[in-house]
This record gives structure tokens, sequence and C-alpha cells, in this order.
């Protein structure tokens, strides 16, 4: 099914402030994700994990669909390319074991979070980049085709124009919602970051992006890092990032907020505290790019914090499915 017909079938969500919402769901099945966009993923997450299917199956196929969504121009097919025109993609998967598997730059694949996974799967490594990340997805039976899509190469060529490289804050939803664009930078970043916990209490997650828009050739940020974009333990929780890669690299932004809830921090407590790393390390820089954590832990609570307002996430339950703008640090 494509992605306008399986959005026609979605109910429109309510946009709930993180205060109205009590973050506490008990213990079951959820999926959260980045982003308004996110909210499609976790349906696709749903019905998998709704019919007794694991975490790491439903944070796959959720993330493929985004994947697939070509006017989606941060993650998969229709991403903006780096600022030699070529679309790579970086994804990277971790399971209830600690198994992971991570794609960098790769290039004329779709489904960058399924060759994530085949790492993972069917060889001894973690990550694999570029050319060998490619060969090895036709070897296993990935189709290779153009990602490059008319309206991102349009984007790409009027960037050539001037050539200004600098991050766009929260581009994911200005896409989406097709709002005038908020003060910030010109056109930049990213992420589709997903974790799911299923009947079986198991958390695994995932992270998938076409990365910074124009970035340089070979340019890799945070999201297929394991620790900075995504990290996973099955005894406390999951995180996973999006926003400017370098910082949340800087900080090992995902294992940073793992850790912090393993001390008992709440989620949103944990991700506002790596927030703060950020802001500390690099208190200029942070008044201009954003970055957002989102995390869950393993009874099932769920929160996020950002640098700037902008950032928003989804979340979906038995009895709940909303997407919740992030609080920031920045007004
Ligand atoms: N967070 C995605 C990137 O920096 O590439």
């Amino acid at each position: 099914m494509d992605r306008r017909n399986f959005i026609g079938m979605l109910p429109v969500l309510p946009m709930v402030s993180a205060l109205e919402k009590n973050e506490k769901v008990g213990f079951g099945p959820i999926v959260i994700s980045t982003w308004d966009f996110g909210r499609y993923a976790n349906a696709v997450s749903w019905k998998t994990m709704e019919k007794g299917g694991s975490a790491l199956d439903a944070v796959e196929k959720g993330i493929n669909l985004v994947e697939e969504d070509e006017h989606n121009q941060t993650v998969g097919r229709g991403g903006l390319p780096d600022r030699e025109g070529h679309v790579t993609l970086d994804a990277c998967i971790m399971d209830q074991d600690s198994n992971c598997g991570s794609v960098m730059g790769l290039e004329n694949i779709t489904h960058a979070i399924s060759v994530a996974r085949k790492v993972m799967e069917k060889t001894p490594h973690v990550i694999l980049i570029g050319d060998g990340a490619l060969q090895f997805a036709m070897d296993q039976g990935f189709r290779k085709e153009n990602l490059l899509t008319p309206s991102s190469e349009k984007a790409w060529k009027q960037w050539l124009k001037t050539s200004k490289y600098e991050p766009r804050m929260n581009i994911e939803n200005q896409l989406y919602r097709k709002q005038p664009p908020m003060p910030g930078g010109k056109d930049n970043h990213d992420t589709i970051g997903l974790i799911a916990m299923d009947v079986k209490g198991n958390i695994c997650g995932g992270c998938s992006t076409s990365g910074m828009a124009y970035k340089m050739r070979g340019r890799v940020g945070d999201s297929p890092v394991i620790g900075a974009g995504l990290f996973v333990d099955n005894e406390v929780g999951a995180a996973t990032s999006t926003g400017v890669g370098e910082e949340v690299i800087r900080c090992v932004g995902s294992h940073l907020v793992v850790e912090l809830m393993r001390m008992g921090y709440t989620p949103e407590a944990a991700c506002k505290e790596a927030v703060l790393r950020i802001v500390k390390k690099s208190p200029e820089k942070s008044k201009s790019i954003q970055v957002g954590f989102l995390a869950l832990n393993k009874k099932g609570e769920y929160g996020a914090y950002a640098l700037q307002p902008g950032f928003s996430y989804a979340v979906k339950t038995a009895g709940t499915e909303i997407v919740i703008p992030g609080k920031s640090y920045y007004p």
C-alpha cells in the first residue's frame, strides 16, 4: 500500500501537550518515534506487534514505511542528497539482546534499516559502509534503485546556486506541516528514530536517515552510530536522537540517556540532561541548531526533550495514538 492510501485510512491525531498527558502508560506494547511523521511508522509497527510480532519486526517495518515515502526528504528514497548530488543513507538497529547492525553512506537502496538488520543477523560485524554495504545489500537480494527523486534533485540544484551549508531546524516538520520556515539556518537534516516494546516486554530500536542535506561527501552523522543515534538496553530502556548528529556523537547522547535512566532518571529528565550536556559543551552553537532525544523505559514510561521548540514525537499504545510537542531548553 502506498503511503498516501495508508495515510488516508488513519484518523487525524490530536496534538497533546506532554503536561496534559500522563506519561506512565504501564506495561504493554508501545511504540514511540520521532517527528510528526512517526505516527505513520507507529501505526505499521503497532499492526505488527498487535498480531504478536516482535519489537524487532515492528521497528523494521515501521521505519520501512518512512524510507519508502519519497515525499519525506530526510529519510530513504527521496532524501536530499550530499553536496555532490548523491543520496547516501545511514541507519542502525539494536535488539533486546544488544545485537546491533549499522550501515553508513549506503547508496541506491531504499531500506537502509533492513540492510542494517541483515548486517546484524548475517555477518559477524556491526557496521558496513559505502560500497561494501551496497555490495552486501545486493548479495542479500536488495534491489538497486535511484534514490534521487526529481523534487530532491531540484532542491539540490537550487541549493548549488548559493552552496550555503547550514542545518535548518525542524526541517522534518516543516516539510510535513508545510508551515513557513522557522528562524534558523538554511537547509538541513534528518531522522526517523523508533523504539518499540512488544508483548513480551522486549525493547528494540532503529534509526534511519539520509543525513544532513548537502553534507560533505562521506559525512556520517549520529544515526548509524550505536550509542549516539540509538541505544537499547533491555534491562533499562532505549533512546534515540534526531538533529545535528555531530553534537549527539560528542556526548554519545542515546547511551547517555539510557545510563541516566539506569540511575533512576525518568525518560524526560534523562533526555533533558543530555540536552543540557550539549548546551554546556557548545553554548553558542546550541542556540542555532536542533537536537532532540526520545526515550522509553522498561516500565513503558516515555519522554523527550529538545534544544529548540518544534520537535515532536509520536506515541502509540493500546489506548493512545498521539503526537506530542517535545519540551525544549530554548523557548
Ligand atoms: N541526526 C542525523 C544526522 O545528523 O545525520
